[in-house]
């Protein structure tokens, strides 16, 4: 790709900040994501060494470990978990900037020790005062611990240092809960300083969106319905309830897990007017316009655009597993959907009347996340003699795994006679570049040290999501007639009724 010196596109990448050395402070320090993520995500970083130096690590959760005990514990998850696998070396001298503290987090004395700890780091000058607070708890512990690092003055910036936030979903579980969450947020960080965290914002596909559109010749002149006959966007998983999962889950469901999120936030990436520039508030203006102009359904809408389902007892990988509803730690009447497939309609000037079909499944096949843009097929009058095919132009970008693109065209079948059959053009990162990408939470920790918000949720975006999916979780719980719930076979792409939504337009989902 070649962008030219005077190419504000370019400048504005050049200018992007640099990490700056921290303490970083991981609340719900055992817990399974500073396990599976966090800690992998950091040592890449120091293996890479893109981790800028004077990083520091300490952990706050309520057992009682030493430093090195919890180091052991996070050595063994970090040889499990690491993308690049691990060195003992590079992991010894990250590992020496590792310490843990224990604390309640309802403890109010146990924030006044934790800040005496963070001032002794800081006394060498390596983490020039800088201070990212990371809540990785279960959300109901957010209130507490964002109230008690404000009354141990926690949250203020000192000696020329500053003080933010990273906050994990699930941001709230509806509008209410959401504005009530952001309310304590701003009481006690500035807007800046707040990090939500969205880490399919960090996938190194969702972030190739913006170029693939805004650097293109090729495609911005077709992104727009005149071109667009509808878009998909499919995030498939083949686990169900491991892990315990289920308690959350059931509280939560694939619409709110999911969609009012990650799904939500590529669908703005796809469909986002270009914004003026690459700051963090240009984009996410642009981001949110999109939220504020999908069709609000009322409940018949929802009936006629959104299928919702529960997988029944299948097969995966050879292997029988239980139905939704025989899942551990899920109620027995539960009518919390695990699988959902929307028609969603974008009011505005250039997505009128293109459908965009989102779904999101557990136990389906195999594990994916894709979108695809099926463009309108052209006048049929020169082939239409020959056996009729489906000659739609697709360009699908896979955001997971095998991340890449391709674009589906129709093509001559080398030989005698005219035939024609359809074709792909195909680019995967791993060949082209020779190598894989980062894990999400790598790229998201280092924009963060670095004060760059592009890739994480400003409260404006939170909330309209939330008011999108109010509207539907309302139809399904309070409404007297709510909507059937749909079955399918774990193993299965989902329910014929979702196949059916799409039938009903002449379209159908793509195969992944
Ligand atoms: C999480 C959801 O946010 O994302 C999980 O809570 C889901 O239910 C996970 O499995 C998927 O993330 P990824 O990166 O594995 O696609």
């Amino acid at each position: 790709m070649s962008i030219s010196s005077d190419n504000p596109l370019r400048e504005d990448l050049l200018s992007r900040q640099v990490a700056k050395p921290c303490s970083l402070v991981i609340f719900g320090a055992t817990g399974d994501l500073t396990h599976r993520k966090l800690i992998p995500a950091l040592y890449n970083l120091a293996a890479d060494n893109d981790l800028p130096p004077g990083i520091k690590v300490t952990g706050f959760a309520r057992r009682d470990k030493t430093d090195d005990y919890w180091r052991n514990e996070l050595a063994e998850s970090n040889r499990k978990n690491s993308r690049s696998g691990h060195d003992p070396e590079v992991w010894e001298e990250f590992a020496s900037n590792i310490s843990y503290h224990r604390g309640n987090f309802n403890d109010t004395d146990a924030y006044h020790s934790l800040s005496r700890h963070l001032d002794m780091i800081d006394a060498d000058g390596s983490t020039m005062h800088n201070r990212l607070f990371y809540l990785s708890t279960a959300p109901e512990f957010f209130p507490i611990v964002l109230e008690n690092l404000k009354e141990a003055g926690l949250n203020q910036s000192r000696n020329g240092g500053w003080t933010r936030v990273i906050i994990e979903k699930p941001l709230g579980s509806d509008l209410t809960t959401a504005q009530e969450l952001n309310r304590v947020l701003s009481n006690t960080f500035s807007e800046d300083d707040t990090y939500r965290i969205d880490h399919y914002l960090g996938k190194e596909t969702a972030q190739n969106i913006m170029i693939l559109r805004f650097a293109n010749a090729i495609f911005e002149p077709l992104w727009r319905s005149r071109f667009i006959e509808q878009v998909q966007i499919t995030c498939a998983e083949d686990l169900g309830m491991e892990g315990g999962r289920g308690g959350y889950y059931d509280t939560a469901g694939a619409t709110r897990d999911m969609v009012q999120n990650h799904l939500l936030q590529l669908l703005c990436l796809i469909a986002m007017e270009p914004p003026t520039d690459l700051s963090a508030d240009s984009v996410r203006d642009e981001k949110v316009k999109v939220l504020r102009s999908l069709r609000r359904m009322g409940p018949e809408e929802v009936e006629r655009n959104i299928v919702r389902a529960q997988y029944t007892h299948g097969e995966i990988n050879d292997e029988s597993v239980p139905g939704y509803l025989q899942e551990e730690r899920i109620a027995d009447e539960s009518k919390t959907e695990s699988y959902v497939a929307m028609r969603i309609f974008i009011d505005n000037w250039r997505w009128e009347g293109t459908p965009f079909y989102v779904r999101m499944g557990k136990r389906l096949p195999k594990k994916a996340t894709e979108i695809s843009l099926h463009l309108k097929s052209p006048p049929n009058v020169l082939f239409q003699k020959l056996p009729s095919i489906d000659g739609s132009n697709v360009l699908t970008m896979r955001i997971q795994p095998d991340e890449g693109m391709s674009v589906r065209m129709l093509s001559k079948l080398p030989g005698n006679t005219l035939q024609i059959e359809p074709v792909k053009m195909d680019f995967h990162y791993l060949s082209s570049f020779g190598k894989g990408s980062p894990e999400a939470y790598e790229r998201l920790l280092l924009d963060a040290m670095a004060g760059d918000a592009t890739l994480f949720a400003r409260r404006d975006e939170v909330e309209n999501a939330w008011l999108f999916i109010d509207a539907i979780e309302s139809a399904w719980h309070e409404h007297e007639q709510p909507p059937p719930m749909a079955e399918y076979p774990a193993g299965s792409w989902g329910p014929p009724e979702a196949d059916q939504l799409l039938a009903e337009r002449g379209h159908h989902w793509r195969e992944l």
